[in-house]
């Protein structure tokens, strides 16, 4: 099922195919927005496709972590990741905007795969500093990041009735 995929970057003539992956937003942010945010340098989005239908999508935009995100048992840990003298009040990041994979191929690791995607996207040959990667995680969605080695930054944050629930990925475990 997960054959003949390909990964393509998001250009003003792409031509959409079939998407659908059962939350509203998402299905429109692609279909609707994301090529405007790619015009005003907001985001970059890539699609992972056959030659019948989009199979997920994702869309990446420069972040950073800071202080106020996070609660201070995290930030301690953050800041123990760098040496004494490189401790500062905020680490670059790269945010995952959003990111969806078809229901007709959920469950068959692609999510997963495009996390493991990003992730190598920013330790390789990448044209900036980026220690991190970000996510305001749906609810739903936190176990597949926490799976995928994402943590809470800021673990107040769980007990809010907000809809999201900022996360992140350490990339320096990846290059030491
Ligand atoms: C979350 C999402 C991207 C995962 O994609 P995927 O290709 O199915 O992911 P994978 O196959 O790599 O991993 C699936 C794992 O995540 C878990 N998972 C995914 N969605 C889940 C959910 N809603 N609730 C609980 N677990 C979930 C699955 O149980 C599975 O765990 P397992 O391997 O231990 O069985 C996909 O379900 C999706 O697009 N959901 C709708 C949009 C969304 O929530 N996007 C995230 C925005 S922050």
């Amino acid at each position: 099922m997960t054959d003949n995929i390909r990964v393509v970057r998001l250009a003003q003539d792409y031509e959409f195919k079939s998407f659908d992956c059962g939350n509203q937003d998402l299905n429109s942010f692609l279909l609707s927005d994301s090529k405007a945010y790619a015009k005003r340098l907001l985001s970059v989005t890539y699609i992972l496709e056959t030659d019948e239908d989009i199979v997920a999508y994702f869309s990446v935009s420069n972040d950073k972590i800071s202080v106020p995100d996070s609660d201070k048992a995290t930030w301690r840990k953050i800041k123990s990741l760098f040496p004494h003298s490189k401790h500062r009040s905020d680490y670059p990041a790269v945010k995952i905007g959003r990111l969806a994979v078809n229901g007709k191929y959920r469950n068959n690791g692609i999510g997963s795969d495009i996390l493991d995607f990003v992730k190598d996207l920013f330790i390789t040959d990448n044209r900036t500093g980026c220690s991190f990667v970000t996510v305001d995680a749906l609810r739903e969605a936190i176990p597949f990041y926490q799976k995928n080695g994402f943590k809470y930054l800021d673990k107040t944050a769980i007990e809010t009735e907000s809809d999201t629930c900022l996360m992140y990925y350490d990339l320096t475990q990846l290059v030491d």
